[in-house]
């Protein structure tokens, strides 16, 4: 059957999705919403908001759409999968429920704990009181964090107990995330790389995708701000095929399972950030998604099908799946606007992006794009642009992503030249 897909959201990643779904020769159709001006340029969008999930739901009941595969984490969270099912809508994507491994990190900590999945030492607290006599206790550095969602923002890595306290009383007391920040879980601090590794999920069955290191801080050499990701790349030097099925088995599996146990059947994608310690890989973090910018790098190495293995994840036949991967490896570089992670200007117009259409191994996924009134692409938003490459090594995708990156231009554009430049001297799997 000849199915017709929507993608919930207008970023990078969806970009991405939109782009590999469409390669599907089981794919009819691709729709986004709202998408940006790069989906819009090859895929019909509807103009509705990600977090209107009934809108959403009747435009893909009227519009037969076949699958919805949300991007963002907020619908998710708020249930597009269990609302869509309700109306016979299906969705790859997990439950409400399912999604708390994301929306309350006090629930993904407990649930690992439970399991014995390794992750830094912890506490949960409700009382601000109390959490500070807990940090007063254990001392720095130290790791706050707000345990709802708080959009990249709610995690402070505290090295002295001025910023611990200033940390409990923003998230506790002034209330800087709202009600995420009500309760908080206090982390032990762990050095290490960080990794992230998805998995496409269905009950307590999982794939892995090829493993993926984003670059989170605004400027080079790791200073700055933290952003949503100046950029990506993968496969990771220090993760070959065997430790990636170690933590499929000991770490993804072992999640999936005990939701599965009470209750909770997981399907999706399932994406653990860790670090990888001395004593071997920790969870930071579970997200219940694709992770952007690691998707815009992981899915131009897929080569098997994306949408066959979507489609196999939400009608129960994942474990009759193998996945098929390109050799070498993908660097993706994102372009800002001025001022991003902070307050930034729009509506910048963007040249070059024409000459890059004819690059072999380039793909450029928009993210805050949008038409201006003489239907030029301009700006629109902090993240604008992720420039992406293959290559045979991490090198040499990192100098033809680059190479794109030369071609564009946009007033105040910022992007970080160190993308990849810990591994690329290093041999992939
Ligand atoms: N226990 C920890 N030890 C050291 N660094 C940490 C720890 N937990 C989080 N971090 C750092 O903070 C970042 C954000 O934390 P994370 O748990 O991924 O939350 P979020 O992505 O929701 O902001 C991580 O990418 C990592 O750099
Ligand atoms: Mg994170």
């Amino acid at each position: 059957m000849q199915m017709r897909i929507l993608v919930v959201g207008g970023g990078g990643r969806e970009h991405a999705l939109c782009w590999a779904l469409a390669r599907s020769p089981r794919v009819s159709r691709v729709y986004c919403a709202p998408g940006n001006a790069g989906i819009r340029a090859s895929f019909e969008c509807a103009g509705i908001s990600p977090d209107d999930i009934d809108g959403l739901a009747e435009w893909a009941k009227r519009e037969m759409i076949d699958l919805t595969v949300p991007g963002p984490e907020a619908p998710l969270i708020s249930g597009i999968a269990d609302r869509f099912a309700e109306r016979g809508l299906k969705v790859f994507g997990p439950s409400g429920k399912a999604a708390m491994i994301e929306g309350s990190k006090s629930f993904a900590k407990e649930l690992m704990a439970k399991v014995g999945v390794p992750t830094p030492r912890f506490e949960v607290f409700d009382d601000p009181v109390r959490a500070r006599r807990h940090v007063s206790a254990v001392g720095c550095p130290v790791v706050i964090k707000a345990d709802g969602l708080a959009a990249g923002k709610g995690v402070s890595v505290c090295f002295t107990p001025g910023e611990a306290m200033k940390a409990i009383e923003d998230a506790m007391e002034r209330r800087v995330f709202g009600a995420a920040g009500s309760r908080i879980v206090v982390e032990e601090f762990v050095r290490g790389e960080e990794a992230t590794l998805m998995a496409v999920a269905d009950g307590d069955f999982a794939i892995p995708l090829q493993p993926a290191r984003d670059h989170k801080r605004a400027f080079d050499g790791d200073v700055g701000p933290n952003t949503g990701g100046m950029g990506a790349y993968s496969p990771i030097p220090s993760l070959d095929r065997e430790a990636v099925r170690d933590i499929c088995r000991t770490i993804v599996r072992p999640v999936l399972a005990e939701l599965l146990r009470r209750g909770t059947r997981y399907t999706g994608v399932i994406y653990a950030g860790l670090m990888l310690t001395d004593r071997g890989p920790v969870v930071l973090e579970f997200n219940a998604r694709f992770g952007d910018p690691e998707t815009q790098v992981v899915l131009p190495l897929l080569k098997t099908d994306l949408a066959g293995i979507v489609i196999a994840a939400v009608e129960g036949e994942l474990p009759r799946c193998s996945v098929e991967w390109a050799d070498g490896a993908s660097v993706c570089v994102v372009m800002a606007s001025a001022g991003y992670p902070g307050p930034c200007e729009k509506g910048k117009p963007i040249t070059g992006l024409e000459l890059l259409g004819g690059l072999p191994r380039v793909h450029v996924f928009h993210a805050g794009t949008a038409e201006g009134p003489r239907g030029e692409t301009v700006t629109s938003g902090g993240r604008v642009l992720g420039v992406t490459a293959t290559g045979e090594t991490l090198a040499e995708a990192r100098d033809r992503a680059y190479d794109a990156v030369s071609f564009v231009r946009f007033e105040g554009a910022h992007y970080r030249r160190d993308i990849a430049s810990d591994a690329a001297g290093r041999p992939v799997h």
